[in-house]
């Protein structure tokens, strides 16, 4: 198993180029399955989700392309992907595959509403939290699908095909958001989807459909209509910018000291996180490049933030700010509103130095004046990461055991770092 080395305590300077988002890419690559022509992707990231999902879908009887870099492209390019579902063959998804990545279960909209009938594996347990689809099989059902759970299998069927419906989520999910948006193109009639995530990923994927010929409007607000059509056809589409890479690396960058452009990113995409990094005493500008983060000097102040969907500070990125507060200057507070078991990182930041209380759902971070390298183990992908940041700026040598977590959701993590001047390899084996 790889370990990634890390030895703190250099600032980071340069351009790290921001992937395509994992979270937007992840739903597109699903929604290929809603039309027999061929949807081509742009700025897909190399991830080991991607190539897992590619797996997934090549179950169902989907062929995924992968082409390299483009001809011409820069060296840092996301790949294209080619994705043809002319012939579904299989409607299972297996227990072996959707437990890999719970963003797989999603193939149960697409699969239902053009095939009629799904059978997909319920995700099982996950390490942050119980991560129910409870709200997901109930917009299947707004939409008319008879649905039954057996030997751990959602059995979905639409003989006749979906109807429109009225969706009302009584929680924000970004998941449930997209099922439903996906099944809603294809079902007959009108569906209104309220309280409706709005992420910028729901509202990529939506463009996406749109220029397959669905007609979507609303996506990126909390009310979502969507007016069946009985085909969808075939379309290019660039993924958008991964905000919590772009968020990843300007703490990096905040914990490091330095002066680094995040290359391709867009600062609307992550406002609030930008404001919070601010207050903590980066300095943050948008340019036509992209995202430029800086900060020389002035110590870190502590901060207060609550995670929340979109447009609040995302949950994708406390693990982040959590390691960043851990050096500043004073006591912050962390609060976590949409997992409540998305803490597994407190502990092995404890091992780095940090000094970190938990009570509930709100962590206290109290500022230490420095972080000591030790081995550490990578938990889940965005405790894994924290665990990168607080090594970056730690004495000595941290040991990150057990990286494919994040090789799950980072492109080439060590190489953006290292070539920003950060001390940093990957031990292979
Ligand atoms: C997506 C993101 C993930 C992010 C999360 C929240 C992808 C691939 N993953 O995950 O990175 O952390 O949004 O921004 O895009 N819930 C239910 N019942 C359901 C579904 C969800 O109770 O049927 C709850 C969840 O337990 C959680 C909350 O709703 O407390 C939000 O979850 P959701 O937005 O659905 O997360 P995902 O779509 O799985």
């Amino acid at each position: 198993m790889d370990r990634i080395r890390i030895k703190g305590g250099r600032p980071l300077n340069g351009t790290i180029p921001i992937s395509g988002a994992k979270n937007a890419t992840l739903p597109l690559m699903i929604a290929s399955l809603l039309t027999e022509d061929t949807l081509v992707l742009d700025n897909v990231p190399h991830l080991a989700d991607v190539i897992l999902l590619q797996r997934i879908l090549n179950n169902h009887g989907v062929d995924v392309m992968l082409s390299g870099k483009r001809s011409g492209g820069a060296e840092n390019s996301g790949q294209t992907v080619k994705i043809s579902a002319a012939n579904i063959v299989d409607t299972t998804a297996p227990y072996e595959l959707v437990s890999k990545m719970r963003a797989s279960f999603w193939v149960l909209a697409p699969l239902l509403a053009r095939m009629g009938e799904a059978r997909v594996s319920l995700p099982g347990g996950c390490a942050i939290g119980t991560r129910p689809v409870d709200l997901l099989i109930m917009a299947m059902e707004r939409l008319g699908a008879q649905i039954d759970i057996e030997g751990g299998y959602v059995l979905a069927r639409a003989p006749k095909g979906l109807r429109g419906g009225e969706i009302v989520f009584p929680k924000v999910t970004v998941g449930g958001t997209h099922v439903a948006v996906m099944a809603a193109s294809l079902a007959n009639g009108t569906t209104v989807i309220e309280n409706a995530a709005r992420e910028p990923e729901v509202k990529d994927v939506a463009d996406c459909l749109v220029k397959m010929g669905a007609k979507i409007s609303g996506a990126g607000t909390a009310r979502i209509e969507v007016e069946g059509v009985s085909k969808l056809g075939p379309t290019r589409h660039s993924v958008l910018p991964d905000r919590i890479e772009t968020g990843t690396y300007a703490m990096a960058v905040a914990m490091t000291g330095g002066d680094v452009l995040l290359e391709g990113a867009r600062a609307e995409l992550l406002q609030t996180a930008l404001d919070v990094l601010e207050r903590a005493g980066a300095t943050v500008s948008a340019t036509n490049a992209g995202v430029r983060v800086s900060r020389n000097g002035v110590g870190l102040q502590p901060v207060e933030v609550t995670t929340a969907p979109f447009p609040g500070f995302p949950t994708d990125l406390q693990a982040q700010l959590m390691a960043l507060m851990t050096r500043a200057k004073g006591t912050s507070h962390i609060t976590e509103t949409i997992f409540e078991n998305r803490f597994m990182h407190v502990q092995e930041l404890a091992r780095l130095g940090a000094r970190i209380a938990l009570d509930g759902q709100m962590a206290t971070i109290e500022g230490v004046e420095r972080l000591k390298g030790a081995p550490v183990m990578a938990t889940d992908l965005r405790a894994s990461v924290s665990l990168v940041i607080a090594a970056l700026a730690a004495e000595g040598e941290t040991i990150v055991n057990r990286v494919y977590h994040l090789d799950r959701g980072f492109e080439r993590l060590e190489d953006k770092l290292g070539r920003c001047g950060a001390e940093i390899e990957r031990i292979s084996g």
